[in-house]
């Protein structure tokens, strides 16, 4: 099995007193994908149609997932093509949950009923043998993991500014303040990522003013589709595909409802 090392870039040391320190990679698995429920099929439809669309018009792709957390979900679809994947978060927790998923260590996430259901939707064979195959192919092509934060202008310092031809990025900049004012900052960052002409993969939660892990709740700040969308044109990004769904536990676990867009960066930088 072929080692991957958490590559040492942290670009800045956790804030003192962060409000991500109590995060608990376990406690976010159970609470958010323990269960394959309506939001989750809605993020797997979105992303299978999402990468279909932008291997339409391009042959192979580097792709950053972005606060990737400890899920693998959002790779399944981009699997099948010919990409190079960065995973980045900001917490080393969660980049040692997905190195124990990606070396197939005890004690690894089960996403089988994930990936049953993202083949099922490709209409290939879901069975056994075909989820390993889909689980071997994602980790033939998670290529590093890095230590990103989007307070930082470059969250992955100056060389990686421009670089990457698709950036995914799901609940992070809306899930991680409390500040609009900085949520738009996070939205630069990030965007800065991509390089002209590439996408940006973006779901996040609406509405919410925090949400739910376990007994706890973390900081977020209550966005909409429409001022995500006017926030990434104002960044030159051109809107390819915009979709909101409620929130399948309304009341529950914070927010309201969830958004996915998908947009392409013009050359106007
Ligand atoms: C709600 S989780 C989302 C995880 C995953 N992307 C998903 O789809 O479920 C928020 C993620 O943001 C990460 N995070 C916290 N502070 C961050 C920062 N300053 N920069 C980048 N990511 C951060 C956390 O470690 C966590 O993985």
């Amino acid at each position: 099995m072929r080692s991957i090392t958490l590559d040492p870039i942290r670009v800045s040391p956790a804030l003192s007193g962060d409000a991500f320190e109590p995060f608990n990679p376990q406690a976010y698995l159970q609470e958010y994908y323990s269960h394959l429920g309506e939001e989750n099929r809605a993020l797997l439809h979105f992303l299978h149609e999402a990468y279909a669309c932008i291997f339409t018009e391009t042959d192979s792709a580097r792709i950053l997932e972005f606060g990737g957390g400890p899920t693998l979900y959002q790779l399944i679809s981009a699997a099948k093509y010919p990409v190079a994947i960065d995973f980045s978060d900001y917490l080393d927790e969660n980049l040692r949950e997905i190195q124990k998923w990606l070396q197939n260590q005890p004690g690894m996430f089960s996403w089988d009923d994930y990936l049953r259901y993202v083949l099922d939707q490709e209409g290939v064979s879901s069975d056994v043998r075909a989820r390993d195959k889909r689980a071997h192919l994602i980790r033939t092509k998670v290529r590093r993991l890095l230590a990103c934060d989007a307070k930082q202008a470059d969250p992955l310092g100056a060389n990686y500014r421009a670089r990457y031809d698709i950036v995914s990025v799901n609940f992070v900049l809306e899930s991680i303040t409390t500040d609009m004012v900085e949520w738009d900052r996070l939205i630069e960052h990030v965007a800065s990522l991509v390089r002209p002409g590439g996408y940006l993969l973006m779901c996040a939660i609406t509405g919410a003013t925090s949400y739910r892990v376990g007994d706890r709740f973390f900081p977020a700040v209550p966005i909409t589709l429409d001022r995500l969308e006017g926030k990434l044109q104002q960044q030159h990004f051109s809107m390819m595909y915009r979709h909101a769904i409620e929130a399948e536990h309304q009341n529950l676990q914070g927010y309201d409802g969830i958004c996915m867009v998908l947009a392409r960066k013009g050359y106007v930088a």
